[in-house]
């Protein structure tokens, strides 16, 4: 593996490693990509009211996820197909989250699957489950998961159909494993998916149950009412409907409604260290770093991965210092303030020396 020192070097070794059909299935989004380009845009668009004179000179960024100790308040979301970009897969990105101290979430489109998975690495995981059965296939599959030490469930609930990504279409692109739940040819499980299913999750199953893609304060309130353990806002990184807010302008109204009752998650466009300090500000718990997890697989598996939570964990360090702000709880919204984003906001505008051909 090359010695990577900066996640845009990281990105150009991906770009490099993959074919335009596995480059564009990473990267893109659906139907006109606005999804995608606004989730950056909203990022970017916040900007940091450093304080001073704080004594920053011990920075901490540990805290808990259901019960397991997080070095950093970064996850590393699901990834259909994760195997196209390194051939170890979901055990790669187990195996680096293991190694440095934090939470994998393992899509079930994914090869190796969840029980190859937890077999090659020991550790506690959260599993995320796309429905194609019934309930009966559904319970055998919980409990499978809970019998190979996952801890926690993941339903991803802005997967009704699976969407247009014009980039793969237009490349008659079929990534290996990524299509298989979605795709509305025969009885769609996913699309049937409701709050009854997750009244029977949790009435029959002791595990800890996320529902990924909520993005209001009316959906958050319901997944705390029906007894969900974990709030994720997604909007599948710009890659389902088209057209959504952004993630990070559904946190604030979603954290208020939440009330610290179970954490929150949002993902969506946050690359840097700088993006999750934004979106902690804001009133996540926790942020999830899906194009990256990708990009840095492609760019070296594994240890590029370890790498990579290497370098965010640091970016994120020198952000709370120089914010003034030593420890999780200093971060609020007072540390920001919106503005014009400066440049076209992009998938990749997070790694502006790209195109200065570094
Ligand atoms: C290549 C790719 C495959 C994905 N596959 C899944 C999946 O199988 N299940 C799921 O819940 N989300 C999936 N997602 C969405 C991510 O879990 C996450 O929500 C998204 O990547 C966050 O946005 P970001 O890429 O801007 O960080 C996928 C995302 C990408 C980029």
């Amino acid at each position: 593996m090359k010695d990577f020192r900066t996640l845009t070097e990281i990105a150009k070794a991906a770009r490099e490693n993959l074919s335009d059909g596995d480059w564009d299935y990473l990267i893109g989004g659906a139907d006109t990509e606005t999804s995608l380009r606004r989730n950056r845009a909203a990022v970017e668009s916040w900007v940091f009211k450093p304080r001073v004179l704080n004594n920053v000179s011990q920075v901490t960024t540990a805290s808990t996820l259901l019960g397991t100790p997080m070095r950093m308040p970064v996850l590393l979301p699901p990834i259909g197909s994760i195997q196209v970009f390194s051939s170890g897969g979901g055990v790669d990105v187990a195996a680096a989250a293991a190694e440095f101290g934090i939470l994998q979430i393992l899509s079930s489109a994914c090869e190796p699957d969840f029980e190859a998975v937890a077999q090659a690495v020991p550790g506690p995981r959260i599993y995320q489950l796309y429905l194609t059965g019934d309930q009966a296939w559904m319970d055998d599959n919980i409990k499978r998961a809970l019998d190979a030490g996952y801890t926690g469930l993941c339903l991803t609930a802005d997967t009704q159909v699976y969407s247009r990504r014009e980039r793969d279409i237009l490349k008659r692109y079929v990534p290996l494993s990524g299509r298989t739940a979605t795709t509305g040819t025969s009885f769609n499980y996913q699309a049937s998916m409701n709050w009854d299913t997750v009244a029977h999750i949790k009435q029959n199953f002791d595990i800890e149950l996320m529902i990924k893609g909520v993005m209001t304060s009316e959906d958050a309130v319901s997944c705390v009412e029906a007894g969900v353990d974990m709030v994720y806002i997604s909007n599948h990184g710009g890659r389902q409907l088209d057209h959504t807010r952004a993630c990070i302008d559904s946190l604030p109204e979603v954290s208020a409604a939440v009330a610290g009752r179970v954490p929150v998650v949002v993902d969506g466009g946050f690359m840097r260290g700088a993006d999750v300090v934004k979106a902690l500000c804001l009133g996540a718990d926790f942020v999830g770093m899906g194009r990256l997890e990708g990009l840095a697989m492609a760019a070296g598996g594994k240890e590029a991965v370890r790498r990579a939570l290497d370098i965010v964990e640091q970016e994120i360090q020198i952000s709370m210092a120089l914010l003034g702000a030593p420890g999780l709880e200093h971060l609020g919204p007072h540390l920001l303030e919106r503005q014009q984003p400066l440049s076209d906001s992009h998938a990749l505008s997070a790694f502006p020396l790209l195109a200065e051909g570094y």
